[in-house]
């Protein structure tokens, strides 16, 4: 959920996108336990500090993802088909479609993201280092339907959604983004999706509990920007991180916890925190190899082949949609 939302100056002329903010902010500090959305993470700080986070020795998947798409590049090219179009749903840093567009042979490249701004800046770069690549950027929330440029209408088509970003859906989310994206692809299209896999909990739990602080940084610059742009009074220090493995429900759960009693305001309204009471920020789901096959396999696309690196750390899927 990578959105690059650019950070919106003045708190009191709210556009469409601030309002959806309070609304969204509002409704989630009123539920019990109290909540808040992670795809508000990524304003120009937390995508930043999202950046940093890739590179921290504890973070595995970043540096193990590229590693697979690098060591199994040859295999990839093998089973895409001659003059696709590669759509990607979100645009992030282009390191891991580079290393497929060099290895494949795509005529075009759609990348998919909300934020125009950063979607026309990664596609100039692109056309600059792949010439002979057409690029045609979309701006969108890849989380709903949106239509494909008219240019790739009759070319094979190949999804791509790297990061393990598909783990920060609750599962019925996942499903329903992967039906989604076989709409919008259609029958036949190949698919190509990063997941996490599950390992041990203490090398789990230190990816989301770096010894710098990068994470919790990242997780506490969301009540930064409430203040920024809600007009919000959080004391950030009185929150801390937390972030720990759920071993029923496979995933990590980051949460931002009070350190005390105290209440807190923003465009009017009041909320009160109990000391050790959290803000459930975030979900990152693990899967195993086997529950990714059958999240597609319930989503409308079957399993063509899967790719791991050889600690078993990281999983990368070639899906079909199926008729
Ligand atoms: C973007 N996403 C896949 C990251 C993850 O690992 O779930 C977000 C993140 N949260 C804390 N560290 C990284």
């Amino acid at each position: 959920m990578n959105v690059h939302a650019p950070a919106l100056a003045n708190a009191h002329l709210p556009d469409e996108r601030t309002s959806a903010f309070a609304r969204d902010v509002i409704a989630d500090l009123s539920q019990q336990p109290k909540r808040l959305s992670p795809k508000y993470f990524y304003d120009a700080t937390g995508s930043e500090l999202f950046e940093q986070i890739t590179r921290l020795v504890e973070y595995y998947p970043t540096r193990t993802e590229l590693g697979i798409l690098r060591d199994c590049g040859p295999q990839i090219a093998a089973i895409i088909p001659q003059g696709a179009a590669l759509v990607e749903f979100g645009a992030g840093a282009t390191t891991k479609v580079r290393l497929l567009l060099a290895s494949c042979a795509f005529k075009t490249y759609v990348p998919v993201d909300i934020s125009g701004d950063f979607l026309n800046e990664q596609a100039s770069a692109l056309r600059k280092d792949f010439p002979d690549l057409a690029v045609h950027p979309v701006v969108a929330d890849f989380t709903m339907p949106f239509a494909l440029p008219g240019e790739i209408k009759d070319m094979p088509k190949v999804g791509f959604f790297p990061g393990s970003t598909i783990g920060n859906f609750e599962p019925h989310e996942a499903c329903r983004f992967l039906r989604s994206a076989r709409e919008i692809l259609g029958v036949g299209a190949l698919m190509i999706v990063g997941a996490d896999l599950e390992k041990n909990e203490r090398m789990l739990h230190d990816a989301y509990n770096d010894a710098a602080g990068v994470t919790a940084r990242f997780n506490l610059n969301l009540l930064v920007r409430i203040n920024r742009e809600l007009g919000g009074n959080f004391d950030i220090s009185a929150f801390t991180h937390r972030a720990i493995y759920n071993r029923e429900q496979h995933r990590i759960e980051m949460h931002l916890v009070s350190r005390k009693s105290q209440s807190v305001r923003m465009l009017g309204t009041s909320f009160s925190f109990r000391t050790g009471e959290s803000i459930h920020t975030e979900n990152s789901y693990k899967y195993s190899v086997e529950r990714f096959g059958a999240l597609a396999r319930g989503s409308g696309w079957r399993v063509l082949k899967t790719w791991t690196d050889a600690e078993k750390l990281f999983s990368v899927h070639a899906l079909v949609a199926e008729a």
